[in-house]
Parts: C-alpha cells; sequence; structure tokens
C-alpha cells in the first residue's frame, strides 16, 4: 500500500500525494508544473484543447497502449503509473518541432493558437495509437477538436499530408542534443528516466490510501480490495467510483464527496473477451476498445454484424478521446443517477439486449437487463457494476439506431432511438413477436415505447394501417419534458414518429415507392476537401507572398504566450468574480464572512473599493456600465464582486461561499418580442432614409412583408477572458487578452481613479477575439487591476468558460420587419424595414450602428427607409462580434431578395441580377447610426465618411465566374432532379451576392514604432493592432520587409504596449490589421527614406542590408521611426464577394449535410494571400454557427443563460464544414484606394454564410410543397435541426410506404 501516485510527464518522473486534491486535474497539475502548452478552454472535455497522449499498461493484459486523452478531465490521482505526453514532449524552437507541427504550420492551419497544441496532440495521438491511417481516420479524430478561428480545412489538410513513413523518418532522424534516434519526443529529460519510468509500469498495480484535505482515495487492486473498502464505508459516506471521472465533464456539481475510489487497477475490470457466445466487457473498458472490438467481432464472429452499426453510432459519442477515457460502466452509472440522460452507449446496448453482471460486498453478484439496471440505487446497495455481456443476435433481428443531434459530431443526443425487432421478410416483413423500440431524450422515465411496440407485434410491416397505427400510437405516449434546453416536445414526437418510419422504410425496402425509399437511410458525409487559389504576385514579394504564420510553429508547440499561460510570479493571488444569480432583483446583502473565514482566501474586492468610477465605459460612451453592480442585480451573471486567494481552486471556492441576498424579483425581460412591451431606451440611431418609401410602394406591382430573425452568438474565443495585475513603482503592469490595449488602460485609469500613465498595459497576442474582448476584457481587468492594488499583490483572473458566457456579451440578437415593392420582373421600388437589436442590459457596444446602411449592400433602389431600434433586456451587454451589424443588414436585404423571387415565381440570381448597382453608385452611410461607432475616436459624427462609393459594382462579373466555376446552372438543374425523385431527402442550392461596406472612420489612429537595430539590422516592431489569430503579424513582418527591403526573417513584432503605441484604436471592424499594416509601412517609408539616402551617399548598389544599417548607424542616422495615420489617411471602400453553396437535408430529422460551398472574394491584391484564404474560411464558418446551430437558452425565472458551455451551446466542429470547400480570391483587381492595393478580409466573408441558410431554405421549400404548401415563409435563425425539420411540415399521415396510392 503506497500513499504515492507517480508518473512521468515528458519523460520525467513525478509524484503526488497529499499535496493535490481529488480534484486536482491533469491540466491544472500540468500548469503548475510550468508545462503551460497545454491549454484549457472548457474545463468540462468538450473542446479538446487540453489535449495529452497517455501511455499505459492495460492491468489486465500487461500490454502498453497510447491514446490521446483530455487533461482537464483527468485527476492527476488517477495517473498512476502513466507516461504522460504533452505538448512539450514534441517539439520545441530550441531542439526542433516535430513534423506535426510543422505540417500545421506549413497549411497555415493555426491562426489564434489556442486550439493547435490539442489539435497536434490529437493527430499525434493517433499516429502513436495506430500503425496505419486513412484520410477517413484523420477527419475522424478531429471530431472533438473545436477551433473557432480556421474553418478546420487547413488543419484536416495538413494532417492529411502526414503519412506513417513522416512519423517513421521522425523516428530515425538524430536528435541533435543526444544523438540518439529521434523518438519525436524532443523534450523526454533521457533514456534512463524514460526506462525507468517504463519499468515502473510493467511492475504489477500496486495499492493506494491516500488521506486528502477532506477526503481520502483509494485505488485498490482487487475486487476482494474494493469490496473491503466498501463494505468499510461509515453508513452515510457519499463516494465516487473513479474510472476515468468523464462524467463530471457533465454533472459538474455532484461532490463533493469524502471519499474518492479509484478502480482502474483492477486487473478484470479491463477485460475483454470475445466469444461466439457474447462479447464480454470488464467495467473499466473504454468505449474506443468496445467499437474495436464490436469491429472485430462483425466481420469475425457470426451473430454479430449487428455491432458495426453500434460502432457507427458510437462515433458520434462525445470525441476520440473522450471515448479512449469514458467506460461503459461510468455511462451506465450516470444513466442510472440521471434517468433523463440522453446516453447513446445505454440505449444501443439495451436494444442489443446486453446484460450487466453487478457486485456488491454484502449481496454476491447479479445480473441485470439494463431494463431492470436502472432501478438499481448503486450506492445504496454498494454495488458495483462489474461486466457486460453483449449476446449475438440473430440474423433475423432488424437492429437500427439512431442520435438526432443539434451537429455532427461530439455532441449529446437531441434525442436518440434503438430498433430491436425479429422481421419475416419472406412474409410480408412481418414483425415476430414483440419487437423493441427504445427512445432516449424524452423525459427522465421514457424508454421503451409500449404501445408502438404493441401496435407491431406480429404485424406486417407491408401493411400502411399498421404502420400508422404505430405511429399513433408513438404520438400518443409520448410526452416529453419541458427543459427550457430541450428541443420542443412536438419535434421531439415528430421525430420519433420520423425514426419509427425510417426503421420501417429500411426494413421493407424497395416493396416502397422509390419517391419515400431514401427516408431510410442516414446522411454520409463526404472526405472532406477543399481549393485555394489566388494570384501568386511575384513581383513583390515577400508582400503578397502566401507564407506561414510568423507565430505558427510557437503556437502548434504551446510556446505562444497566453496570459493565462504566463509562468506565476511570487505571491500571486487568483481572482474570481461574485455574480448574480437573480436577474432583473435588488440587491439586499452580499455577505462575504463565510468566504473570508476559508483559509488562503485572503480579500474581496467590491463596489466598495472603486476609488475612481465605478464605470468600465470611458468617457466617449454615451452609456455608463458599472463595473459591479450597484443597487440592482439587472442580469444573471453580473459581477458584484472579485474573491482573491491564493489558488484559483481557493478563490472559486471563495466565491461560491460568498451569500447575496436580493428582494424585489421582478421576472427578467429576456427576448426581443418581451422588450418590445416595455418603453424604448434613447437615444434611438437614426434611420438610414432615402428617396420616399411610399411613393416606392405606390408604383409597385408586388409588396411584401415578412420578418428575420438572428440569435444571439458568444464569440467562442478559445482563450477565455483573462488578466495579470502586477503592482509596481510606478502603478500596475497589466497583462490582458484585449483586443484593445489602450481603452483597457483607460477603463482601468478611469476605476481606479489613477492617471493613465500609471497603468502599463500589454497584449502580445490574444487566443481569439472576434469582438469579445474589445471592451468585455475591461470588466475583468479592471476588477484585477483593483483587487492587485489593494493587495499589493500581483493578481491574475482566469475566466472559466461558463463564467465568460454567463457574465459577458456576445452578438445582440436581431429581430427585422420588412415591406418591400418591386414591378412585375422584381426590381425593386421601395425598402421599408425596422430592425430592432437586442443590446441587452444597457445599450452601449452598439452592433445596431452598421446594420440599416449595410442593407442595401449591392443592390440599386430609389427609396430606402430601414430603421434601427435598439430594445434593452435583463441579459448581459451585448457586444461587437465579427461583422457586427453589417451580417444582418446584408442577410435581410438577400432575405428581401429570395422572398421576391419567390413571390414572383423568379430565379432568386435573376432578381440579383436585375438589381445590382450600376458602376459610379454611392452607398451612403449613415451618420447618425455611425455616430456611436464614431465616438469611440472621441469625435462627433463629422468624423463619419457620409458615402462609399462604387467605382465599378464588380458583381456581375464576379457573378459570371462563380456560375462558371461552380457549375451553378447544372447543379442547380441536378438539385430540382433530386428534389421530384424523393421525398424525405432535399438538396439546395442557394447563391448570393454581396457588397460589404467597408467604412473607416476618419479618425482611427495605430501608432507603430519601427525599429532597426544597429549591430546585426534585426528589425523589431511594435504596433496598436492586437494579433487575435488574423495574420496581423504576418502581414506586418511582410509590410515592413517590402518597404525596407530587408529579409522577413530579421523582423519581429513586439507586444503592443500602452506606452510605445499611446492612443491606438482597436483592433475590430476588418480594421486592425489593415490599418496597421498602413502605420506600420508609412513608418517604413520614412525609414526607407533615410536609408536610400546612405546606400546613395556610399554609391554602393548592392549593400547587404546588415552593411547598410550599420553604415546608417555610424553616421548618425536615426534608424528608428514610429508613425500614427491622421484623419482621413486610410479610406473606405467597397468589398464584394460571391458564394454558392449546396446542401442536403434529411427532412424526417431536420439533420443536413453542407456539400459544397464556393466562394470568391474580392480581397483586392492580397498583402499575404494564405492569411486571407484562412479569414475567409474561418468568417465563413462562424456564420454558419450563427445560422445553423449557435442560440442563446434561457432560465425564465433567474434568467441565467443556459447554454454556457460545451455541451448546450454548439460551434461547428470539422465534421460540419462544407465537405467540399473551394475559396479563391478574385484574381488581378487592386484597390486603388487600399493599403497596398489591398482590401479587408476578417470581416466581409461572414455574411455568405447565409448561403448555407439559404440553401437550406430552399430544402426546406420543396418538402413543404410535396405536402402541399407553397409560398415564402420567414427566416428565423439559426436553421437548427429542430427548426428545419418543424418547417418542413411533415405530416405522420404521409409517412407512408406508397405516396402515389393515396
Ligand atoms: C464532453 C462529453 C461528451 C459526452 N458525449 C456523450 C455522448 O454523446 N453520448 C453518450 O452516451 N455519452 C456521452 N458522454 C458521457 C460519457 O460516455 C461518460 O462520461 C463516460 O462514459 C463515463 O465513463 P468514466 O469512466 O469516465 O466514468 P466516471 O466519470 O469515472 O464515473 C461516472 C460515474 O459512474 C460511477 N461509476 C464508474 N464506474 C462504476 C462502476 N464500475 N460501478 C458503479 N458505478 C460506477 C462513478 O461513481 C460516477 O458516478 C459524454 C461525456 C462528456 C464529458
Ligand atoms: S479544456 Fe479540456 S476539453 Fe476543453
Ligand atoms: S486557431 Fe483554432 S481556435 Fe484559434
Amino acid at each position: 500500500m503506497t500513499d504515492k501516485v507517480t508518473f512521468t510527464i515528458n519523460g520525467e518522473q513525478h509524484e503526488v500525494g497529499a499535496d493535490v486534491s481529488a480534484d486536482t486535474c491533469l491540466s491544472t497539475y500540468l500548469h503548475a508544473q510550468h508545462l503551460r502548452g497545454t491549454r484549457v478552454t472548457c474545463g468540462t472535455g468538450g473542446c479538446g484543447a487540453c489535449m495529452v497522449l497517455v501511455t499505459r499498461l492495460d492491468p489486465d493484459s500487461g500490454e502498453k497502449t497510447s491514446y490521446s486523452a483530455l487533461s482537464c478531465l483527468i485527476p492527476v490521482l488517477g495517473c498512476s503509473g502513466w507516461e504522460i505526453t504533452t505538448i512539450e514532449g514534441l517539439g520545441n524552437r530550441f531542439e526542433g518541432y516535430h513534423i506535426i507541427q510543422d505540417r500545421l504550420v506549413e497549411h497555415y492551419g493555426t491562426q489564434c493558437g489556442y486550439c493547435s497544441p490539442g489539435m497536434v496532440m490529437s493527430m499525434y495521438g493517433m499516429t502513436q495509437e495506430k500503425s496505419s491511417w486513412t484520410d477517413s481516420d484523420v477527419e475522424r479524430i478531429l471530431d472533438a477538436n473545436l477551433c473557432r478561428c480556421t474553418g478546420y480545412r487547413p488543419i484536416v489538410d495538413a494532417f492529411k499530408s502526414v503519412t506513417v513513413q513522416d512519423i517513421e523518418d521522425a523516428h530515425t532522424l538524430s536528435c541533435p542534443r543526444t544523438g540518439q534516434p529521434c523518438k519525436g519526443r524532443c523534450s523526454l529529460k533521457s533514456a534512463d528516466s524514460k526506462t525507468s519510468s517504463c519499468s515502473k509500469l510493467g511492475e504489477k498495480p500496486e495499492s493506494r490510501l491516500l488521506q486528502l484535505r477532506g477526503a481520502t482515495w483509494h485505488q485498490p487492486a482487487s475486487l476482494q480490495e474494493l469490496y473491503d473498502i466498501l463494505s468499510d464505508l461509515p453508513q452515510g459516506t457519499k463516494y465516487r467510483f473513479v474510472c476515468s471521472d468523464t462524467g463530471k465533464g457533465i454533472f459538474h456539481d455532484e461532490g463533493p464527496y469524502s471519499v474518492y475510489i479509484s478502480i482502474t487497477s483492477i486487473p478484470e475490470f479491463s477485460r475483454a473477451a470475445a466469444s461466439p457466445s457474447g462479447l464480454v466487457f470488464g467495467a473499466n473498458v473504454s468505449i474506443s476498445r468496445m467499437m474495436s472490438e464490436f469491429s472485430t467481432a462483425s466481420q469475425s464472429l457470426s451473430g454479430f454484424g449487428f455491432a458495426e452499426k453500434i460502432v457507427k453510432m458510437w462515433k458520434r459519442v462525445g470525441g476520440t478521446a473522450l471515448r479512449n477515457m469514458g467506460s461503459w460502466s461510468g455511462n451506465f452509472a450516470m444513466k442510472i443517477a440521471h434517468r433523463a440522460f440522453p446516453s447513446d452507449v445505454f440505449l444501443s446496448l439495451m436494444a442489443a439486449g446486453a446484460v450487466v453482471k453487478s457486485g456488491s460486498p454484502y449481496g454476491g453478484d447479479k445480473e441485470h437487463t439494463l431494463d431492470h439496471l436502472l432501478d438499481l440505487d448503486l450506492e445504496a446497495e454498494r454495488r458495483v457494476l462489474l461486466e457486460l455481456r453483449v449476446p449475438p443476435m440473430s440474423d433475423e433481428v432488424v437492429y437500427r439506431l439512431f442520435k438526432i443531434a443539434p451537429r455532427s459530431a461530439n455532441v449529446h443526443a437531441y434525442m436518440n432511438a434503438a430498433f430491436s425487432m425479429r422481421v419475416d421478410s419472406a412474409n410480408a416483413h412481418a414483425v415476430i413477436g414483440r419487437p423493441m423500440i427504445l427512445f432516449g431524450g424524452i423525459n427522465e422515465d421514457f424508454l421503451h415505447a409500449w404501445g408502438a411496440e404493441a401496435a407491431l407485434e406480429d404485424n406486417s410491416l407491408e401493411d400502411e394501417a399498421t404502420v400508422q397505427a404505430a405511429l399513433t400510437a408513438l404520438r400518443d405516449e409520448i410526452h416529453p419534458d419541458d427543459l427550457p434546453v430541450n428541443p420542443s416536445a412536438k419535434y421531439r414526437i415528430d421525430v420519433a414518429q420520423s425514426l419509427l418510419y425510417k426503421t420501417i422504410l429500411g426494413i421493407v425496402g424497395d416493396i416502397a415507392d422509390a419517391s419515400v425509399a431514401s427516408g431510410a437511410s442516414d446522411l454520409e458525409r463526404p472526405l472532406a476537401s477543399g481549393q485555394q487559389n489566388y494570384d501568386e504576385n511575384t513581383d513583390r514579394w515577400p508582400l503578397s507572398k502566401p507564407v506561414t504564420k510568423v507565430e505558427g510553429h510557437i503556437q502548434c508547440s504551446g510556446e505562444a504566450d497566453y496570459v493565462a499561460d504566463l509562468p506565476p510570479l511570487c505571491e500571486e493571488l487568483s481572482g474570481c468574480f461574485v455574480t448574480s444569480t437573480q436577474a432583473n432583483a435588488r440587491i439586499v446583502s452580499i455577505d462575504t464572512s463565510a468566504a473570508l473565514a476559508i483559509p488562503g482566501v485572503e480579500g474581496f474586492v467590491g463596489i466598495q473599493d472603486v476609488t475612481g468610477i465605478n464605470n468600465i465605459q470611458v468617457l466617449q460612451w454615451p452609456f455608463p456600465e458599472p463595473l459591479f453592480a450597484e443597487e440592482r442585480s439587472s442580469y444573471f451573471g453580473q459581477p458584484l464582486g472579485l474573491i482573491v486567494a491564493k489558488t484559483a481552486e481557493l478563490s472559486k471556492q471563495g466565491a461560491a461561499a460568498v451569500v447575496v441576498t436580493y428582494d424585489d424579483i421582478q421576472a427578467p425581460v429576456l427576448t426581443i418580442k418581451e422588450a418590445q412591451q416595455q418603453p424604448l431606451p434613447s437615444p434611438q440611431g437614426d434611420p438610414f432614409v432615402e428617396g420616399d418609401v411610399e411613393a416606392g410602394f405606390a408604383a409597385s406591382t408586388h409588396v411584401l412583408e415578412g420578418g428575420v430573425g438572428h440569435d444571439w452568438q458568444y464569440h467562442f474565443y478559445m482563450e477565455n477572458q483573462a488578466t495579470l495585475a502586477i503592482p509596481t513603482d510606478d502603478g500596475l503592469d497589466v497583462f490582458t487578452a484585449s483586443q484593445w490595449a489602450i481603452e483597457t488602460q483607460r477603463s482601468i485609469g478611469q476605476v481606479l481613479g489613477v492617471p493613465d500613465s500609471t497603468v502599463n498595459v500589454s497584449v502580445k497576442r490574444i487566443g481569439g477575439g472576434f469582438g469579445g474582448k474589445i471592451t468585455r476584457g475591461n470588466i475583468i481587468a479592471a476588477a484585477t487591476c483593483l483587487a492587485a492594488r489593494k493587495m499589493r499583490k500581483p493578481v491574475r483572473t482566469v475566466l472559466d468558460m461558463a463564467t465568460c458566457m454567463t457574465m459577458l456579451g456576445g452578438r445582440d440578437p436581431f429581430w427585422s420587419t420588412y415591406k418591400v415593392g418591386v414591378d412585375a420582373e422584381g426590381r425593386l421600388l421601395a425598402v421599408q424595414a425596422t430592425m430592432t437589436s437586442d443590446a441587452g442590459y444597457v445599450n452601449v457596444d452598439p452592433n445596431n450602428t452598421g446594420s440599416p446602411p449595410a442593407v442595401p449592400s449591392c443592390y440599386i433602389c430609389p427609396n430606402w427607409e430601414i430603421t434601427p431600434v435598439t430594445v434593452l433586456t435583463n441579459t448581459p451587454n451585448n457586444t461587437w462580434t465579427r461583422t457586427p451589424g453589417t451580417t444582418e443588414g446584408v442577410t435581410l436585404m438577400e432575405t428581401i431578395i429570395e422572398h421576391v423571387a419567390v413571390a414572383l415565381n423568379l430565379d432568386p440570381l435573376l432578381v440579383r441580377q436585375r438589381n445590382l448597382m450600376p458602376d459610379g453608385s454611392f452607398r451612403r452611410v449613415s451618420e447618425g447610426v455611425f455616430r456611436l461607432r464614431c465616438g469611440r475616436g472621441g469625435r462627433d459624427a463629422i468624423a463619419i465618411p457620409k458615402q462609399v462609393k462604387v467605382e465599378k459594382n464588380i458583381i456581375g462579373d464576379m457573378l459570371t465566374q462563380l456560375m462558371s466555376s461552380a457549375d451553378v446552372e447544372n447543379r442547380k438543374q441536378m438539385v430540382d432532379t433530386f428534389n421530384k425523385n424523393h421525398l424525405w431527402k432535399k438538396r439546395g442550392i442557394s447563391v448570393m451576392t454581396m457588397l460589404w461596406p467597408h467604412v473607416v472612420p476618419l479618425l482611427y489612429p495605430m501608432n507603430s514604432l519601427v525599429s532597426i537595430n544597429q549591430r546585426d539590422g534585426s528589425v523589431a516592431v511594435s504596433h496598436g493592432g492586437t494579433e487575435l489569430g488574423q495574420g496581423m503579424n504576418t502581414k506586418v513582418v511582410q509590410v515592413v520587409a517590402y518597404e525596407l527591403g530587408c529579409p522577413m526573417e530579421v523582423v519581429v513584432v513586439k507586444p503592443t504596449t500602452s506606452h510605445a503605441n499611446a492612443n491606438s484604436q482597436g483592433t475590430d471592424g476588418a480594421l486592425g490589421s489593415y490599418t496597421t499594416a498602413y502605420s506600420v509601412s508609412e513608418a517604413c517609408k520614412k525609414l526607407r527614406a533615410r536609408l536610400d539616402a546612405v546606400r546613395q551617399s556610399l554609391g554602393v548598389e548592392d549593400l547587404s542590408w546588415k552593411d547598410l544599417i550599420k553604415a546608417a548607424a555610424n553616421e548618425g542616422v536615426d534608424i528608428s521611426e514610429r508613425y500614427c495615420n491622421g484623419p482621413g489617411e486610410v479610406q473606405s471602400y467597397p468589398v464584394f464577394g460571391v458564394c454558392c453553396t449546396e446542401i442536403e437535408l434529411d427532412v424526417l430529422t431536420g439533420q443536413f449535410l453542407v456539400l459544397r460551398t464556393d466562394i470568391l472574394q474580392d480581397a483586392g491584391t492580397s498583402m499575404s494571400p494564405m492569411v486571407d484564404v484562412a479569414q475567409v474560411e474561418g468568417g465563413f464558418v462562424m456564420g454558419q454557427g450563427l445560422f445553423t446551430s449557435e442560440k442563446a437558452i434561457y432560465d425564465p425565472a433567474t434568467g441565467r443563460r443556459l447554454t454556457d458551455g460545451t455541451w448546450h451551446y454548439q460551434v461547428p466542429t470539422a465534421h460540419d464544414v462544407p465537405a467540399d470547400f473551394r475559396v479563391s480570391l478574385l484574381s488581378n483587381t487592386p484597390n486603388p484606394i487600399g493599403v497596398l492595393d489591398s482590401k479587408a478580409t476578417s470581416e466581409p466573408p461572414v455574411p455568405l454564410s447565409y448561403t448555407v441558410l439559404m440553401a437550406l431554405r430552399n430544402a426546406v421549400a420543396s418538402a413543404r410543397a410535396d405536402g402541399g404548401t407553397v409560398g415564402w415563409f420567414n427566416i428565423e435563425a439559426p436553421f437548427n435541426v429542430e427548426k428545419l425539420q418543424q418547417l418542413c411540415l411533415v405530416e405522420p399521415s404521409r409517412m407512408v410506404l406508397h405516396p402515389g396510392a393515396r
């Protein structure tokens, strides 16, 4: 018996004991060990950022296995005997990089870089686990690694390029340090330490007993020991078995426990055996291993063909790493404890007739069918799940599984279903006996559809009446629960019927009519592919050269610094926000006494500590935004104060112990509809008006009205908000994740009441922002600085994802209504619209400023009247989110065009073409609605350009090009034919044209400093922008090298600081990279002029860069320069884009595939084509999330945002993005008024993803038409699977085998 847990990390021995807690997860431990490359985003197993490789011995077979695993879920005490490899074990800048890291960089697969170590480790895990792999394997292992920046295409391509040979070659290369063959783990300390860890692994598992603070940790090495521990536990002890501990990723708040029993060392629990009588799995066998055994059995054992279907379904259970870790027994125990948990594993095995053996120190072993298992009270009986047996299945049995989920991978089921029925196919497909029909995700009690089972029993599936009887029985017996996070009851009833119908269609095969046959099958995503086209422009290299990201390698190796990962400082404290738990209530008291009594909790900072103004918004804003709530809590999650403690764990504990009391609790206003019943806040933005809409309507032959809804969107930056504040002798040094360092500086100065010059803000890079870190981070920064000043110690506050998602706002939800008048040919005569946006609880960071002027897009209409309305709700202050307002404006117009086309029965493309704006048009930009945005520069509305001139509307040409390159006409016909022939699968194709008005406020200063170093000619640049993944620094390096005529390799970009880059603007609105590049280029031009003069004076033309710099310095030439652009220097211009997307929809369930997307994007002459293509792909996919899966759901009583993590909030995964993704940058179109002929690319592509929604809409329209419903229907995004299925209006009475016969 030992009281220590030993393991190795990258070959180095580690030992832990009572110094950690049962909750300390491996990722936390790694950070404490200064292994900071392993990132943490969700902390709940849903994003893949924290991936590591685990190698361990199977306690039963003694064989070594390696697999990728999620370190945020692994308890460090559960790592005994493991070899852990982290990203630091692969490669680094000193010893060289691993081939996987190289490939990711070469393919431009990293942008903000926060997901990159996790991506690399996933791929590395597969190469260590398998001796060969296919492209499909590569796509599969990326199922749970989320990336918000890239759109995944380059990551998938990068990893597909890694061959077995590459990995083997990596192993034969000599390590420059040791001279030994490289194992691809450069930082393993030494061969000796590795051997010693291996030999430890080989030893027989040892029992462990650790007395921790407040808990005991047992690790028995045999079943008997486990029983002894259980029987010794006093009655009422709260204990938990720890298998892989992934369960806490879903059910977070079940502890604390006084006893933890790790059951991973019990040999028989890891046993898997296959025989003709069944497959047997010990309790710890992972889902992945079961899948592998099922696969083998399905090929080699008679009666196990069905197992392949389990494998197929389970590929959608969590992600690869989760399945590598999670066991069936943990999954079952979770299902037993939480009946409503829609376990795919449980449901599929129940229908397969699996049987579980359990044991207890008291009552001996018992066998349970899965029906009965759910009635067990495991804890009361001290019962352990021991073994699962899956029997063979007769060939007569039809076994079918379904998982209906809001996205393709790494997602829990909205609902799932399993069917098992014996069918006599020779006898009219009669069901023999009672079938088994199971549904999950209905309510906590529902499993068996007894009524439907009875309806089918001994009846023919070819009999329409039987089918209808079963569907009706199903409808009558399913009573879904009413939880806000679940889809509607109607959807679940409808889909339950659909799934039964699908199963029947699958069984009867071609007995059913060909038109309905496609209803039987699942959607199958093809292997991903892509194309990227751009001009080479070699004449101006290194500018415009397709270079890789300058920080690429340090991002892919985890060496890149982000605030949360900066090394800990002496005496550093950790901050954790105390937030309100009631929206719309008066705060009576905040009692911190219990929190402050916790040893290690050092203090609380609240409103009483604000020595300046309790307002994080700086002067130019029309409204204040309190740092800490004052009298009332306006929304659930509003900051009330900050607890500071010695560790992050303690500060969290302390914050939870603060008691807040409320009274005057009012019902929260949570939606635009509810807010419209309240008085409107003022001021409101001015309408955008041109011409006279009433006259336009009078002249119209058709006047149409409709509405468009856009839901809330979370930025989903992978690096959560974070600030480190360090008191210094001249104020505070602040390291923060901010898109606008200078505003953060001002905000802190204002809240603390200190001169801005004493607040030294530094931003090196951030792990994604998308607008969420323009002003939202100032809440964290100001509170942390208050705490650092009060405690006189460094304080670091790193939010977890749930806090980011509840405390901070995202994209404004919008509801827009419109009225459009057209002539008989669909020409626009008048467009009138009201765009209502939900600003959250206070109208700052307005999204609705850019929306009305964006509406016209690339179209001409004599009469416009677009009115922005902003409402307030009891939700966090919403803020700018990639392409704010413009997305809603442009897509409103696209909706109008589609509506016109439907109403006039015209091809939407023709309507677009007929309305394209002629060359030389002016696109007005409404001053009024831009007033607030303009205010950011501290100027009034005069600082806003009044219009953007469209010298040439190149959309027509771009459209022609796209029509040909994407073969649109042919594909449209194919889609039509497909839809005519299929009732239950529909395809949709849509083409969109867009003019994105890139509006640069007249005053948008970006302060840059370029310093050349005399000794070696190396160049350091510090600029006012923020590298947040968009490739700003890469463009800057290219610009500097181009302008100065020096090699790119000598240029480095330093952090943005409030001193060197004072008074710079924020990085947002597609303005950051662009304006920064301008500012840097102007500084370089000034330097270049001085250097050219030196060159001339020396009369040597071919002077090397180094010699030139030396000569200049020797002559006393100033080889540093700064520049800050003044009013109007950077100009506004239109950006054009066209896009075509094709989708396939499963009408019966609402699930869909994005089959192909073609984008032709105008980037001027790109400064850096790989950067720009990446922006296009990433922007498109972020938009796809907005339009198809992302939404906010609230608890109506407290106002809590329930979609506060990866379990309920779904951004697209690598399996959701267009399967065939083709991006071209428009050729040979320099932008004469653009910075270095270029155009901005980071925001304009977002609205193009509306093609996905419009293509889906077309597919839905075809499905509705089959049911007899034609005409326009309103669009309320997201078109998620629930909405899509509901819009298709599938009546169960249409679920027949022979539609023609009716
Ligand atoms: C991000 C994420 C996504 C997921 N997605 C899906 C999904 O799509 N579909 C799906 O079906 N599931 C899903 N799951 C659930 C997942 O399958 C389970 O978390 C996992 O299988 C649990 O196994 P474990 O070994 O980690 O159990 P643990 O977390 O170690 O244990 C979980 C519970 O089981 C108890 N327990 C463990 N072993 C035994 C035993 N032998 N006897 C009695 N009690 C025991 C423990 O006391 C604990 O209460 C997901 C989980 C996460 C975190
Ligand atoms: S941080 Fe571990 S999976 Fe997200
Ligand atoms: S690069 Fe993937 S999240 Fe930023």
